[in-house]
C-alpha cells in the first residue's frame, strides 16, 4: 500500500500529496514539494533555453502552465521532484530529484536558475537527494548523466562521488532530436565510504603528548 493509500480522505489533493513528500533540508537550501501557488515563480527561474538545451525535458519557452503540469504530475510516477529552495528566503531556485524506474537504478537530475549558477546549490541538493534514496530507498546505486558538453554538471556528478562508466543517448525534447550523454554511477559502498571520510586534521586534535 502506498503512502497516499493509507491517507485519511477527504482531505484536498495537493496537501494529501505533498504529506507524503519528504522534505530535505542542507545547510542553505530546503528541498520540497512543489506547490501549486509556485507555479510563477517557478516558470520565471526556469524559462531559460541554457537550462533546457541541458536537460531531456525541460520545456522552452516554459510557461506557468508547464510549471502547473509538472507539480501535478509530481511524485504520481516515476518522477520524484523536489523544488529547491533558499532557506534565507524560501525563494525557488531550481529543481532535482530522481527517477524511480521499475528496473534498474534510480536517476538524479537537477537544474538550477541561472542567476544561482556557481555557488555550489547544485552539488549541495544532489548530495541531499543521494543520501536520501541510498537512506530512505535502501537503493544499491544511484545513476547520473550529463550531456558530453555540459562539463559543468559532470563536475556536480563527480563531486557526488559518481564514477563514468560510459556514454549513451539522451533524447532532447528541446532539440527533438538525441544528444549523447555520459553515464555515472555511484554504488552504496562508494557512498558510505565517502560519507565515513571525516577531516582527518580533526582526528589528530588529541592534547600533545599523545600523539606518535
Ligand atoms: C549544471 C548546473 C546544475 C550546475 O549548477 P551549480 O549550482 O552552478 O553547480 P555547483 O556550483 O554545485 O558546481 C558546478 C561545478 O562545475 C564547475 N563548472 C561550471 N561550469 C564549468 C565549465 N564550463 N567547465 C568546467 N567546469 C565548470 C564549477 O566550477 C563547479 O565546480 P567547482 O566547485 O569544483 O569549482 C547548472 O549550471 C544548470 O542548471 N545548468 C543547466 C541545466 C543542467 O545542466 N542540468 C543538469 C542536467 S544533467
Amino acid at each position: 500500500m502506498t503512502c497516499l493509500e493509507t491517507e485519511l480522505e477527504g482531505r484536498p489533493c495537493g496537501e494529501l500529496l505533498e504529506s507524503c513528500i519528504p522534505v530535505l533540508e542542507t545547510e542553505r537550501l530546503v528541498l520540497r514539494a512543489p506547490r501549486f501557488e509556485d507555479a510563477r515563480a517557478i516558470a520565471a527561474v526556469a524559462d531559460d533555453r541554457r537550462i533546457a538545451e541541458m536537460t531531456a525535458n525541460l520545456p522552452h519557452p516554459y510557461a506557468e502552465k508547464h510549471a502547473e503540469n509538472w507539480i501535478a504530475n509530481a511524485w504520481s510516477g516515476p518522477d520524484h521532484p523536489f523544488l529547491i529552495t533558499l532557506k534565507t528566503n524560501g525563494a525557488p531556485i531550481g529543481a532535482t530529484g530522481f527517477v524511480m524506474p521499475e528496473l534498474g537504478d534510480p536517476e538524479i537530475g537537477y537544474w538550477l536558475a541561472t542567476a544561482h549558477w556557481g555557488k555550489g546549490y547544485a552539488t549541495e541538493a544532489a548530495r541531499a537527494v543521494v543520501d536520501h534514496l541510498f537512506t530512505q530507498h535502501g537503493v544499491a546505486a544511484v545513476a547520473a548523466s550529463a550531456r558530453v558538453v555540459n562539463p559543468g554538471s559532470r563536475r556536480v556528478i563527480e563531486k557526488c562521488g559518481f564514477q563514468w562508466i560510459g556514454v549513451g543517448l539522451m533524447r532532447s525534447r528541446l532539440l527533438a532530436s538525441s544528444v549523447p550523454v555520459d553515464k555515472f554511477r555511484l554504488d552504496r559502498s562508494t557512498w558510505a565510504s565517502i560519507k565515513a571520510w571525516r577531516d582527518p586534521i580533526l582526528r589528530r586534535s588529541v592534547p600533545e603528548g599523545l600523539t606518535d
